[in-house]
């Protein structure tokens, strides 16, 4: 299951990951369905945090202004591993060594085809077993 959260800022962007994700085969559950005018990124968090945590395996996009804020407020949550991606390789990189399961991003910093890409690299890329970033990984939260 794929968690979507927005804020204000984010929700178009959210919205075009939605359909994209569908397109794809994904499923999905918008948290954040409609659009409230000046509402708080930290809300929005929550709710995908604790959904993503309460069902292993699933992942969360949180989309505000820059993505920065939801990367902060996700990461609160001891098992979320939230990253901020502004390249592909960013979204690649960061399930391959750091086992992220939370994407953060900005919808007045990146273009929707670059989301949409990035998006799908993420929920695509298996984390690395190799041994150091397991390690590294259980020490994020021990
Ligand atoms: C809202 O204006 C904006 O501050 C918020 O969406 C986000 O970018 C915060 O990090």
């Amino acid at each position: 299951m794929i968690y979507l959260g927005a804020d204000h800022a984010g929700f178009k962007l959210k919205e075009t990951l939605k359909e994209a994700l569908t397109k794809a085969k994904f499923s999905v559950c918008d948290l954040s369905p409609r659009l409230v005018k000046d509402d708080d990124y930290p809300l929005a968090a929550k709710k995908v945090s604790l959904a993503v945590l309460g069902e292993p395996g699933s992942f969360g996009v949180l989309v505000c202004g820059t993505g920065l804020g939801m990367d902060i407020a996700a990461n609160r949550f001891p098992g979320i591993r939230a990253i901020v991606a502004r390249t592909e390789d960013d979204a690649k990189t960061s399930r391959e060594h750091n086992h992220a399961n939370i994407l953060a991003l900005g919808e007045r910093v990146t273009k929707p085809a670059l989301a949409i890409k990035m998006t799908l690299t993420f929920l695509k890329t298996k984390p690395s077993k190799a041994q150091r970033h397991e390690r590294r990984v259980h020490q994020l939260d021990t």
